[in-house]
């Protein structure tokens, strides 16, 4: 009956929501970056309190012989949300099935997804904050009462089946906690919430990678590198692949600090870690908005870059390090973005001008 619904297509979907640009330094890019990703909670450093708490629910789960319960990660890009999902799979000795928000199109696709759940295994939804309300609201009784409603004919012939559905654990990821509707937040028992990582967890990051990737590094370079890594596993790992890249031509290949200095001086990262973006950014807002504020949709233009990635990827590293900040007018440098550009004046955020 399932079939006839036309939500029976599961696979698909998983293969649609895994559908990347097949450009070759992308593909080269991901398999580096799986071979990386650690697959038990041991391996996966830094973040104690989370792990502490994730490993108690696990046992405890476990010990019920029940699904863990529903799961919300939140945390900017390369923290390690799509780590810990398949991270907690493994632990759980369960199945997951992987898709993200924006490869689900129609309440057909999440049921067929739904409908095809193991008992006890872990369905990841990444970007959660994309969801359609239609396919909210099938999530909800999913979630709850582990069933969905469903539409069967048209018109006055219409009727609702209600479908059960195995238990199963919805991890949910997202960067946008605040753009997540609250009834879909509310039903996630678990709420895992990734910060950036402190130059020590990310000392241990790179020196696993290293490990794996079978790369001589010295203790200095590992340091130096875990402070321009903007306090991202992910950033990490590839400054060290580009470092490796360096060391085998301009040295003997080992990363030392000159390696690392030299390196980074080439990819443009200044020893705070700041891109040429991030800078290009703070420069834009001084020069042209008089130190802010300044609306991000205005600076995504001016900067000439996405406004998702100006507010996901670049700005809330400028906040955490104190050379930006956000207002309810928009966003406003600080006298240290001021120092860094080697500029004189204020830091209208500083001064207390807006509010
Ligand atoms: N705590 C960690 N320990 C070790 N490696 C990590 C950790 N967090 C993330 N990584 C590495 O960083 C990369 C990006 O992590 P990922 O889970 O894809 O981030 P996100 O899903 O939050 O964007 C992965 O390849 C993984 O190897
Ligand atoms: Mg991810």
């Amino acid at each position: 009956m399932i079939v006839e619904n036309g939500i029976e297509k599961a696979d698909e979907i998983i293969l649609k929501s895994a559908e990347r640009p097949v450009d070759a330094a992308y593909q080269e890019e991901d398999r580096a970056e799986n071979m990386l990703r650690p697959q038990y909670l041991e391996d996966f450093q830094g973040q104690q309190r989370i792990k502490d708490n994730l490993s108690v629910f696990i046992k405890a789960a476990r010990a019920r012989n029940d699904a863990l319960d529903h799961t919300f990660i939140v945390g900017p890009p390369g923290l390690g949300k799509t780590t810990l999902a398949s991270i907690i799979a493994n632990e759980m000795h369960s199945e997951i099935r992987m898709t993200s928000a924006p490869a689900l199109d129609k309440p057909k696709d999440l049921a067929g997804i739904l409908t095809n759940v193991s008992e006890n295994s872990v369905f990841f939804i990444d970007e959660i904050h994309r969801l359609k309300p239609a396919l909210e609201e099938m999530l909800y009784i999913a979630m709850e009462d582990f069933e969905i409603d469903w539409v069967i004919g048209q018109g006055p012939a219409a009727r609702t089946m209600r479908i059960p559905l195995p238990h199963f654990t919805l991890i949910g990821a997202t960067t946008k906690a605040g753009s997540v509707s609250s009834p879909l937040a509310s039903r996630f028992g678990i709420n895992l919430h990734i910060d950036f990582y402190g130059s020590e967890e990310l000392s241990s990051i790179i020196s696993r990678s290293a490990h794996i990737l079978e790369t001589d590094i010295t203790d200095g370079a590992v340091e130096m590198l875990a402070r321009c890594s903007r306090g991202t596993p992910r950033i990490a790992n590839r400054l060290l692949r580009r470092l490796r890249d360096f060391a085998i031509v301009l040295g003997n290949g080992t990363i030392t600090e000159d390696i690392v200095h030299e390196g980074l001086d080439r990819l443009g990262i200044d020893e705070n870690g700041l891109e040429r973006m991030d800078r290009n950014i703070l420069r834009t807002i001084i020069e042209f908005y008089g130190g802010g504020p300044v609306g991000a949709d205005t600076l995504s233009i001016s900067v000439g870059e996405a406004v998702e990635s100006l507010e996901d990827y670049y700005e809330p590293y400028l906040i955490q390090q104190g050379y930006l900040k956000r207002t309810p007018r928009g966003r406003c440098v600080t006298g240290k973005a001021y120092d860094l550009l080697g500029l004189k004046g204020g830091g209208n955020a500083d001064q207390g001008l807006l509010f």
